[in-house]
């Protein structure tokens, strides 16, 4: 196995009602920015909860956080920040919240344009305000990870940084907290949290046998659970499998010594940025298109995620490796999560565009072996149509 660090100092208070515990996670006397999205925290007694715990404090909010948040909108939590001398920065919300609160958190503390923090991928990062979460979407692992990514509306970049300065000091996962999720956010969780652990997976065989049977038992659990919290949404026992899965996905505990593919997300945000899909869709159109380009490659670990997670019992590897594919692709499906460019309306008239965009962010080795360059990314994108 290559050699490593693991590193992560996130607190995490893991379970039903575990928001009341805010109150002893904020440090005392701090002046507090709550950040949120769109109001769904407003309708199902979420911020209610949080503000309850916050007594004594002394806080105020931002709300309007877009799913895929735009540096725009944080700019001006940012000029608010610094207008009222925030100290702590409170993001109460899934993936985008955080990230946008990631990103706040650090542009209050930078000197010049903030847009370096995010051309720079995070070195500009000197020193952020603290950051704190209080989860309500189980997805993207923001809540114990480094990285935040922000969209530039006016210039559709959609794009990420990292830095331990904006790493949460504690995020609050109380699983009945995401009960109230439409079928689409689940849905998107569920692939996204799944994707995270498969791009981290589907590579190529290194003997990590922990990180492999770590993350075979993360994608069985996802696999196993995410239907059921489709048809039982007030089942906490299956949101808290959910949650913690989509915690322990991307928290760097499986990236640990083992290659990374991340084609899927870094084609999928500009999907995004120029075409609006949510995050989990660009993924479940790219990921089974990437797989299937580059099967050989990874015909190793395909197989052996198909016979470990989907218990496919044929003998031949290229036939149980495409297998694979088509029942991560139904699986999808089933969620209700199409998997081809044509179900969102789109087709080969985007590639070039795509590309251009893949180009003009430097995205040209793409993959595990960064072998997929622009001309392979075009012919990816033809399969997934
Ligand atoms: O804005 P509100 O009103 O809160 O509604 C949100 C939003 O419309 C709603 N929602 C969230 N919790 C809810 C709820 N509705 C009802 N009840 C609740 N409990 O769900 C919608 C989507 O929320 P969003 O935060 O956008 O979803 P998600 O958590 O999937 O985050 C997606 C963003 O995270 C980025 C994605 O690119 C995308 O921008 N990612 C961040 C990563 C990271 N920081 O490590 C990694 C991921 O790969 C991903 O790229
Ligand atoms: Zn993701």
């Amino acid at each position: 196995m290559n050699s490593f660090s693991f590193f992560n100092n996130t607190r995490i208070l893991f379970g039903e009602g575990q928001i009341a515990a805010l109150r002893e996670q904020v440090p005392a006397g701090a002046r507090v920015l709550i950040v949120y999205g769109g109001g769904s925290i407003k309708k199902n007694g979420i911020f209610e909860q949080v503000t309850a715990a916050l007594e004594g404090f002394d806080w105020l909010e931002f709300g309007g956080i877009e799913a895929n948040p735009h540096f725009e909108t944080c700019i001006e939590a940012v000029s608010l920040a610094r207008r009222e001398n925030i100290d702590f920065v409170l993001a109460v919300g899934g993936g985008s919240v955080i990230d946008a609160s990631k990103f706040i958190a650090a542009a209050a503390m930078h000197e010049g344009d903030p847009w370096e923090i995010i051309a720079t991928f995070g070195a500009a990062v000197k020193g952020a305000l603290p950051v704190g979460c209080v989860l309500t979407l189980a997805a993207t692992g923001s809540e114990m990870n480094p990285t935040s990514v922000i969209t530039r509306r006016s210039t559709q970049d959609k794009l990420f940084f990292n830095s331990d300065h904006v790493r949460p000091l504690f995020s609050i996962l109380d699983p009945r907290s995401t009960c109230s999720l439409p079928p689409r956010q689940v849905a998107n969780g569920v692939v996204d949290s799944m994707v995270h652990v498969l791009e981290q997976y589907v590579t190529y065989p290194v003997n990590a046998k922990v990180q492999d049977r770590f993350a075979e038992g993360l994608l069985s659990t996802i696999i196993e659970e995410g239907p059921k919290a489709l048809a039982e949404p007030d089942n906490v026992a299956v949101r808290a499998n959910l949650m913690w899965s989509a915690t322990m996905a991307l928290n760097g505990l499986l990236a640990t010594g083992v290659p990374g593919d991340w084609a899927s997300h870094l084609i999928g945000q500009e999907l995004t940025a120029l075409y609006g899909l949510d995050h989990a869709q660009t993924l479940a159109i790219m990921l089974p298109a990437i797989w299937t380009y580059k099967l050989a490659q990874k015909q190793d670990k395909l197989v052996q995620y198909g016979q470990r997670v989907w218990h496919i019992e044929e003998t031949e590897p290229q036939l149980i490796a495409e297998l694979a594919i088509e029942r991560t692709r139904h699986f999808f499906e089933s969620m209700g999560v199409a998997t081809r460019l044509s179900a969102y309306g789109l087709d080969e008239t985007i590639i070039a565009q795509v590309i251009a965009k893949l180009e003009e962010h430097q995205f040209v080795q793409l993959g595990e072996h960064g072998d997929i360059a622009p001309q392979d990314t075009a012919k990816i994108l033809r399969l997934a149509l």
